[in-house]
């Protein structure tokens, strides 16, 4: 587990054409679906994508989507783009492309209502809004990584990616998606030279012992 933990990279490159094994799937999905949630709200539906035709049509709503060259986090205090960042949706929709297993993460059952209702939240409720919206979103998180680890130790590898939202309304009206879009996990095998591991930023760890 630590090893595939600290060796595991996004991988965007060098993709075959090869399919993905249905036991490697099913693991994946069984990883994925054990994760983690606050409340065990279980707060997702993953939806999986093995036809290349319909892979390739929604990474064409990708890359074709309005204001992809300017897609980048908006700073909540001006509304202005985060400086230094460039959109990288262009690139997320070429990956995305050569993606033999595409698994579109929604969040769903979740308790804080989604991001409709986190909007739609007054004032008054907001932080304790925020707070719910940020831990199914954990969970979240926790069912990406298990599913991306369990795709590792099948000897796939691929990228987790946002960008796809870009996309959101043409993804959810094709999948049936009636909660919120989170991302894509695109994996496949690839012949890329293995990645090494990254440099791990600094003081993130503080020790009171
Ligand atoms: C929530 C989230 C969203 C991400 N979105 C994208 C994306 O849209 N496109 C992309 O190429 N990579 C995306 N990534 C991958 C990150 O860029 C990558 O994890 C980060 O640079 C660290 O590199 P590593 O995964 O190799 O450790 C995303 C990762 C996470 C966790």
């Amino acid at each position: 587990v630590i090893d595939a933990i600290c060796s595991r990279r996004s991988v965007r490159q060098g993709f075959t054409p090869a399919t993905v094994a249905a036991e490697a799937i099913d693991d994946i999905l069984r990883c994925g679906l054990a994760a983690p949630s606050s409340k065990n709200a279980q707060p997702w539906r993953l939806h999986v994508i093995t036809d290349r035709h319909l892979n390739r049509d929604l990474a064409a709503a990708v890359a074709h989507a309005k204001g992809r060259d300017s897609y980048v986090p908006i700073d909540p205090r001006t509304g202005r783009p985060r400086q230094g960042m460039v959109s990288t949706v262009t690139e997320s929709a070429a990956i995305l492309e050569q993606a033999a297993l595409a698994i579109y993460v929604e969040s769903y059952f979740s308790f804080s209502g989604g991001r409709e209702a986190l909007a739609n939240a007054t004032a008054a409720n907001r932080r304790s809004a925020l707070v719910g919206f940020a831990l199914d979103m954990i969970g979240i998180g926790a069912t990406i990584e298990n599913m991306w680890l369990a795709a590792e130790s099948h000897g796939l590898s691929g990228v987790f990616m946002g960008d796809v939202m870009i996309a959101e309304e043409t993804i959810s009206r094709r999948l049936g998606i009636k909660g919120d879009l989170v991302g894509v996990l695109a994996l496949g095998r690839s012949d890329r030279a293995e990645i090494p591991p990254k440099s791990l930023a600094e003081g993130r760890v503080v020790l009171h012992s």
